[in-house]
């Protein structure tokens, strides 16, 4: 079991329980959920989150949405929430 340690902080950090104008009750609908603890590091011509290049991910889509992180609230089988 892979924990996203996101949870500890609450569901409150991604959701809005009473209503949002985001599907899914999100607080934002983009990466900006996401880039708030996951800061972008500038590296070159490139922009990096913790030891991986992101500078073509970030243009697929969301970081959930984009068929990446799929399992945002934790993953039984991978560390980096990819499923
Ligand atoms: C790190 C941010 C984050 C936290 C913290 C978080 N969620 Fe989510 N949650 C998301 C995202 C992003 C989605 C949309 C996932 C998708 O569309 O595949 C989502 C989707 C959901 C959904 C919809 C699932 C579906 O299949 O449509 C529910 C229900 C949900 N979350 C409940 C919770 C609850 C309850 C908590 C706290 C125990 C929580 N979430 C904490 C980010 C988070
Ligand atoms: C409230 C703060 C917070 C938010 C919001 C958040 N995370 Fe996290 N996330 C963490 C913490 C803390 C860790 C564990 C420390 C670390 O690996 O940086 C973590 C770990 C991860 C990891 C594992 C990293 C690794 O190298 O093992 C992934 C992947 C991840 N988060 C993806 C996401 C995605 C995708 C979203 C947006 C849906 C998101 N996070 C939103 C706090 C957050």
């Amino acid at each position: 079991m892979f924990e996203h340690e996101a949870m500890r902080e609450g569901c409150t950090s991604c959701h809005q329980p009473h209503g949002s104008i985001s599907s899914k009750l999100l607080v934002q609908r983009d990466a900006n959920l996401c880039l708030k603890c996951h800061a972008q590091t500038p590296q070159g011509n490139g922009v990096w989150i913790g030891k991986v290049d992101h500078t073509q991910l970030l243009r697929l889509g969301s970081c959930w949405s984009a068929g990446c992180h799929t399992a945002v609230h934790g993953s039984s089988v991978h560390p980096k929430l990819l499923y």
